[in-house]
């Protein structure tokens, strides 16, 4: 039992330290300081997770209700917006990187517009729209979030 315990340590050890290269610029996240920030970041995440399953089983059904109120709360943050202090607030805005931010807003943006798509009930601009934020999430993890899903760090470069 021991050895094998000891084997993870040393792999989670290695790890933290950076010792795989393809792992060095990446391994730690941006709200690694920030604990109590970052367990937000990742209840809001799971609450995407699930908005992304409901608008990919809405869509194809054409519940343009359901996609459109979904893709709203999306836009409105669930968690974030609603349990962030002004200083929680200022204290993202200085941790966490401008390319973050602008990755966030640009998601938002793709949120808003489905909504909209969906309320004109227009199916292929709902799924030009949902398509982009699929990119999203995968674009946002592979440049801040490989010490989550180290796996997206196959391929190599985001261009
Ligand atoms: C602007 C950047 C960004 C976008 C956009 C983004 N994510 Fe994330 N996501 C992150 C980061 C950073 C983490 C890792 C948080 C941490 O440090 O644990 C994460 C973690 C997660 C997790 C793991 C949460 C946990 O319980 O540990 C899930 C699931 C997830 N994201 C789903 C999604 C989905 C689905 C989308 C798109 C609909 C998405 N994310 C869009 C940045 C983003």
């Amino acid at each position: 039992m021991l050895p094998r315990i000891k084997g993870v340590l040393l792999g989670v050890l290695l790890v933290s330290i950076g010792i795989n290269p393809a792992m060095a610029e990446s391994a730690a996240g941006p709200l690694d300081d920030e604990p109590r920030l970052r367990q937000l970041l990742q209840e809001e995440m799971q609450a995407l997770e699930e908005a992304l399953a409901t608008i990919s089983t809405a869509l194809p059904r054409g519940e343009w209700h359901s996609v459109a109120k979904t893709a709203g709360q999306v836009h409105d943050s669930f968690i974030f917006q609603q349990k962030l202090s002004d200083a929680d607030r200022k204290t993202l805005h200085q941790t966490l990187p401008e390319a973050f931010i602008q990755r966030d807003k640009a998601f938002h943006q793709q949120a808003k517009k489905l909504q909209h798509a969906a309320e004109s009930q227009d199916a292929e601009l709902s799924l030009f729209y949902y398509s982009k934020m699929v990119e999203s999430c995968v674009t946002c993890h592979r440049q801040f979030a490989t010490h989550r899903f180290p796996s997206l760090l196959e391929g190599g470069s985001d261009h």
